[in-house]
């Protein structure tokens, strides 16, 4: 009989950028689905009353992690005492705020540095931290939050793009490497999304051009297809579909949910 399994009960998570946004979002829908889970950002307070509001797995705590993205022995020594408190994770799901915009002509190495740090050297941490406990149990899943800008650069956004198209490189990488430890690796692409980093966003671009964040706003709707930006818990389906036991042989991959904004395949 053929089977549609999205249960993810008995499974841990560990959610990165999870205490608002596409990455609590996506908590919620694994916990929805069963799934134990882990929330790791900077703020504690916000992170506990995030937590608090998750679905209930009967018989199950949910967890936080405290760790600014931008010191990644912090992350490592964080995540290490979840993963204990977790007895291990089966999902990772990499994330943490982005790059701040802005032409790449105005940027400086350094905030090549932070950014590349802040996403792919604690992808590349956290993946090694989880990685042998997904393999000795045969079931893994990491995805990873990146954007559209990998499919097609988004103008002003300069370390932002260079940064993503790097993450979904090592991605691909990893997935070709883990694939017979039933282990997949998939990204999520973000169109615009109705987060507070879309709304920061906008206040600077309408800073930089003496309008106001209303119809920087507009002009952005305009340009998506459905008409109307995205919403954190539209991005999150994409990531815990990718989590379940039913996408076993999806890897590999990026996934847009954008409206169909993006102008490629
Ligand atoms: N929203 C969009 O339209 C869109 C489109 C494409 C790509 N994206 C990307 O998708 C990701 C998530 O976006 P979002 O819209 O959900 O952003 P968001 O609403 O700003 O949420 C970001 C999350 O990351 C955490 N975070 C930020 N900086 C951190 C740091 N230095 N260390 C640890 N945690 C940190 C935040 O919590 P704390 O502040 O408590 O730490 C928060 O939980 C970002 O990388 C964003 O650039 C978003």
């Amino acid at each position: 009989m053929t089977t549609f399994n999205t249960d993810l009960h008995d499974r841990t998570a560990l959610v990165c950028g999870a205490s608002q946004g596409i990455g609590l979002a996506s908590a919620a829908v694994l916990a929805s689905l069963g799934c134990r889970v882990t929330l790791f950002a900077r703020d504690p307070e916000r992170l506990g009353e995030a937590m608090a509001a998750l679905p209930v797995v009967p018989g199950i705590e949910h967890d936080i992690a405290v760790a600014d993205f931008h010191d990644p022995a912090m992350v490592l020594d964080e995540a290490a005492g979840a993963i204990d408190r977790a007895g291990g994770f089966d999902i990772l799901v990499n994330n943490t705020g982005g790059p701040p915009g802005g032409p790449i002509t105005e940027a400086t190495g350094e905030a090549f540095v932070k950014a590349m740090t802040a996403h792919l050297v604690n992808n590349q941490n956290l993946a090694n931290l989880v990685l042998p406990g997904m393999k000795a149990k045969g079931f893994g899943r990491i995805v990873n939050i990146i954007s559209t800008s990998v499919r097609c650069p988004i103008p002003g956004l300069g370390v932002s793009n260079t940064v993503r198209a790097a993450v979904a490189a090592w991605a691909k990488t990893l997935a070709g490497e883990v694939a017979r430890d039933k282990v997949t690796v998939n990204s999520v692409l973000p169109g615009f999304t109705d987060t507070a980093r879309l709304s920061s966003l906008f206040e600077a671009k309408a800073g930089k051009l003496g309008t106001d964040p209303g119809r920087v706003k507009d002009d952005a709707v305009a340009s998506i297809p459905m008409g109307r930006l995205g919403e954190a818990e539209e991005v999150a389906a994409a990531v815990a579909f990718y989590c379940t036991p039913a996408a076993s042989y999806i890897t590999g991959t990026v996934l847009a949910v954008d409206g169909g904004r993006t102008p490629a395949f």
